[in-house]
């Protein structure tokens, strides 16, 4: 007993006496003494050289010198703290350093502006899912299968199951929305859409669209041409011209295209509109009576429009960008080109 009195008192002071200049050192202290071949451990060890009689007092001891280097230790590691702050401080009078900020996404700059441009008009925005079944896809919107049109939108299939696909376009979105039989309806559906289509310049396997639907008593086509007018207005400007062709869509009759004049030549014929001073920019029409049936909305009460056009194309005229792959590239060089203020 008197032998370990004396030398725990001894370690006492040798541990009272060290000294730490960084984190290095106090690890050091820690597995010298605290580790578990340390110097705490060991000593706890002798417990079984201990008299029987003597074991409770030595417990006691032994107990209260490891308490009291677990002390020590927690000292140390506060001046080793203190230290390597006081080495490796900066100074804090320097200037910061910058953080780069991050621009918005161009296709999303252009999105924002169309949903606000709609949402003047009172259209809400409607949302559904990438993975989609046939029947949301194509049969509600009059394409049945082995429809021609169907070719019209080659469609990636998930393979787990035949009946579900990538949405070729966000109408998927408009169909849900009228089942759930609330009108008048008045929505646009921005998002993602998938084709297997070969990527180049001017098309890729997905892209992004916002379409537009509008359903109540008595919606003519002349509604349907003032909306657009007023979207390529906002959009675009007052000088732009616009045009209607007469298109075919299997859930619109009758359909269109809407053409504007090319803003990159003003009109006068360039490789951007192919010479012909007009550029495609939207698929539009009168709802199909057959879609608004297979709804549940009745065609004799209810007429609507619908449009849709994809938003790489308004960006790509906005900006002046040639080339739409670069969108999905996510090359900061041209990602950073497009601050919020552009918006
Ligand atoms: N859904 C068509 C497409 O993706 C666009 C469109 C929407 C055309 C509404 C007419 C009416 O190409």
């Amino acid at each position: 007993m008197e032998q370990l009195v004396a030398q725990i008192e001894q370690y006492k002071k040798e541990i009272s006496q060290v000294t730490v200049a960084n984190a290095a050192d106090v690890e050091a202290f820690r597995i010298k003494y605290l580790g578990t071949k340390g110097l705490v451990k060991t000593i706890m060890g002798e417990m079984k050289s201990v008299d029987a009689d003597k074991k409770r007092e030595a417990g006691q001891l032994l107990n209260e010198f490891k308490i009291y280097v677990e002390a020590r230790f927690e000292e140390i590691r506060n001046i080793g703290e203190e230290h390597s702050v006081a080495t490796t401080a900066v100074d804090l009078s320097l200037p910061g350093a910058d953080l780069p900020l991050g621009a918005r996404h161009p296709i999303s700059i252009i999105q924002n502006k169309i949903i606000q441009i709609f949402h003047r008009l009172g259209f809400a925005v409607a949302e559904g899912n990438e993975i989609e079944d046939d029947w949301h896809n194509f049969s509600a919107l009059n394409l049945p299968e082995n429809h021609p049109a169907r070719d019209m939108q080659d469609t990636f299939y998930i393979s787990q199951n035949p009946d579900w696909l990538l949405r070729t376009h966000t109408s998927s979105v408009q169909i849900r929305e009228m089942q759930k039989g609330v009108l008048p309806l008045r929505i646009i559906c921005p998002g993602r859409v998938y084709r297997n289509e070969t990527i180049s310049a001017r098309a890729h396997c997905f892209f992004n669209q916002v379409e537009g639907l509008y359903i109540a008593e008595n919606v003519s086509f002349a509604d349907l041409k003032q909306t657009l007018y007023f979207f390529v207005q906002e959009m675009f400007g007052k000088d732009v011209k616009v045009r209607f062709r007469p298109s075919y869509f299997p859930f619109t009759e009758p359909s269109a295209e809407m053409d504007i004049s090319c803003l990159i030549c003003g009109g006068e014929g360039c490789s951007v509109c192919k010479k012909t001073g007009w550029v495609e920019i939207l698929g539009c029409g009168m709802v199909h009576p057959k879609v608004l049936e297979n709804c549940g909305i009745d065609p004799n009460k209810y007429t609507g429009f619908a449009f849709g056009m994809g938003i790489e194309r308004i960006t790509m005229l906005s900006y002046q960008i040639k080339d739409l792959r670069l969108f999905s590239e996510n090359d900061t060089r041209f990602l950073q080109q497009f601050t919020p203020a552009t918006s």
